[in-house]
């Protein structure tokens, strides 16, 4: 068996990271088939709806070709969990001394969300290096991005949070934006029409965008 992918592997992977909430399990399959086959190989499941975590180990067990990760990962129980579930990363809106550490004696990549230069420093001590800017667009976008970019030149970025497919571009422009999360490739209406053709669409046009 090959190693895990590691966290910047699985960044570079896509230029677009789908932050999806799942409502039905029966969707968790075509919905990442559809993704795949539009050539997005990473996936973030939030852990918002109850199937979640199942609708993660159904994913990584059939498609072991894509990275599967889990989002709004808060504690270090969640963090346990989605890693029992088979996730290959988790994602959190921000991070806490608890989930540092979880993350530091786990096996578990993790991307933490930052949204102020304090938040930052309190990462890079733990030994991060790529980071979530969240929520971005209210954080500042770009232009907080650029700010950042002096201080912290080493650090690597995924901003999620108002990334749209319009904004997409300018944001994989900045040399510190590793890829971007969104929402957008997976709405909650083609969702529930189960119209994989559209999103499978959706992830072609999010797979041709280039950092
Ligand atoms: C989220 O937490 O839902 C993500 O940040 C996605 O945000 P978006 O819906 O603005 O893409």
């Amino acid at each position: 068996m090959s190693a895990p992918a590691s966290l910047e592997q699985i960044l570079r992977a896509s230029p677009v990271m789908p932050v999806i909430a799942l409502d039905r399990l029966d969707q968790a399959l075509p919905l990442a088939e559809a993704l795949l086959e539009g050539g997005i190989p990473t996936l973030e499941i939030t852990l918002r709806t109850p199937v979640a975590l199942e609708a993660i180990r159904r994913i990584a067990k059939a498609f072991p070709q894509a990275h599967v990760g889990a989002g709004t990962v808060t504690t270090p129980e969640a963090l346990r969990q989605v890693a029992d579930a088979g996730a290959a990363f988790a994602v959190s809106p921000g991070l806490t001394r608890p989930l540092a550490e979880a993350a530091a004696t786990g096996t578990l990549p993790l991307l933490p969300g930052v949204m102020t230069p304090a938040e930052v420093m309190t990462a890079m001590d733990a030994g991060f290096r790529f980071l979530k800017l969240f929520p971005a667009e209210q954080a500042g976008g770009i232009s907080m991005l650029k700010a950042l970019a002096g201080p912290f030149k080493d650090l690597r970025f995924c901003p999620t949070g108002g990334v749209t497919p319009e904004s997409a571009p300018a944001y994989l422009a900045q040399p510190n934006v590793i890829c971007v999360g969104g929402s957008w490739l997976t709405p909650r209406a083609l969702l529930e029409a189960s119209d994989w053709p559209a999103i499978r669409a959706l992830a072609r046009e999010a797979s041709a965008l280039r950092r």
